[in-house]
């Protein structure tokens, strides 16, 4: 399974044993909006690997002069094992999917961003040893995390408990599908304290996503009540670990003194991203299952 694959990886990682399984295999990252942790992380997965990224800012590429995707996509589909895209609209991402033959990996787009929860639920197990039967508060905004959040409540069935403003609700589709499939139990309500009440984990991310900073002076006074910060904590159960995709706006979703206090697992958040990038690429360039 996956999660104990990237745990597995973790452990022999910070024992210093080398690990070359991607030797010979290339990765290219097509990124047209920016990142720190994402892109580092999946550039360093492929070192540590034994095999190589190359990174594409799409501004230098002939996509920025309109080349089609689908072409695009199968002409570095003669080059590279796999490509990593972060990108706006998920149409995009869904066409280099269909038209290129090797694996295409969602690094966000303005919908989901399925490795960050995916790296998340490792570090949930690292810290509370399951992730069933856990109470999980998403607080802030129905946006690309959140979705994908959804999704893996669905998968995995979890209890997952969202207090999102009025019309930042998630996407009724994604919701839908997600209730269509799921084992757990996904909650949507609108007061944050009710979601937080006896939380195992508090989640929150940024109150305008990337492609959003306009509307952020109008979205600041919605989701002022949404802030996580110590008056909300104090609902939550005792050992409750507050996550954060980062990167984190202090004072705004969440307040400098719960983002540096001792329920806060932000870095080890972080550094699980290297770790969940090895494993998902090991299965799919290396050919493990
Ligand atoms: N959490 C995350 O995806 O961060 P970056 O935008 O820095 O990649
Ligand atoms: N929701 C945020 C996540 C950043 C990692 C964004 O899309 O900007």
């Amino acid at each position: 399974m996956l999660f104990e694959r990237a745990a597995a990886i973790k452990k022999r990682f910070q024992s210093g044993v080398p690990e070359r399984s991607l030797s010979g295999k290339t990765l290219g990252l097509i990124f047209e909006k920016p990142s720190t942790r994402t892109r580092v992380s999946f550039e360093a997965a492929m070192v540590q690997l034994g095999g190589t990224p190359v990174f594409i800012s799409a501004k230098d590429t002939q996509i920025s002069r309109n080349e089609p995707v689908r072409d695009t996509a199968r002409v570095l589909s003669r080059y590279l094992d796999g490509l990593a895209i972060r990108t706006y609209s998920q149409e995009i991402l869904t066409e280099f999917a269909e038209f290129a033959s090797i694996p295409v990996i969602n690094a966000l787009t303005d919908l989901f961003h399925p490795c960050q929860v995916l790296s998340d639920i490792m570090t949930v197990i690292e810290y509370k040893g399951r992730y069933n039967d856990l109470k999980i508060a998403w607080v802030g905004d129905g946006n690309n995390v959140a979705h994908s959040w959804v999704n893996a409540a669905a998968v995995l069935g979890l209890r997952l408990f969202m207090a999102c403003p009025e019309g930042y609700l998630p996407d009724p589709d994604i919701m839908k599908r997600a209730e269509e499939r799921n084992t757990g139990e996904i909650v949507l309500i609108t007061d944050p304290l009710e979601a937080v009440k006896n939380a195992d984990v508090v989640y929150t991310d940024v109150w305008a996503s990337m492609g959003q900073e306009r509307e952020l002076d109008g979205r600041r006074r919605t989701f002022e009540p949404f802030q996580v910060n110590q008056a909300l904590l104090k609902n939550a159960a005792e050992n409750v670990i507050v996550m954060h995709c980062l990167p984190a706006h202090r004072g705004e979703e969440i307040s400098e003194d719960v983002l540096e206090g001792p329920n806060s697992v932000v870095w080890d958040q972080s550094e699980n991203k290297l770790h969940m990038h090895k494993a998902i690429l090991s299965i799919l360039l290396g050919g493990d299952s």
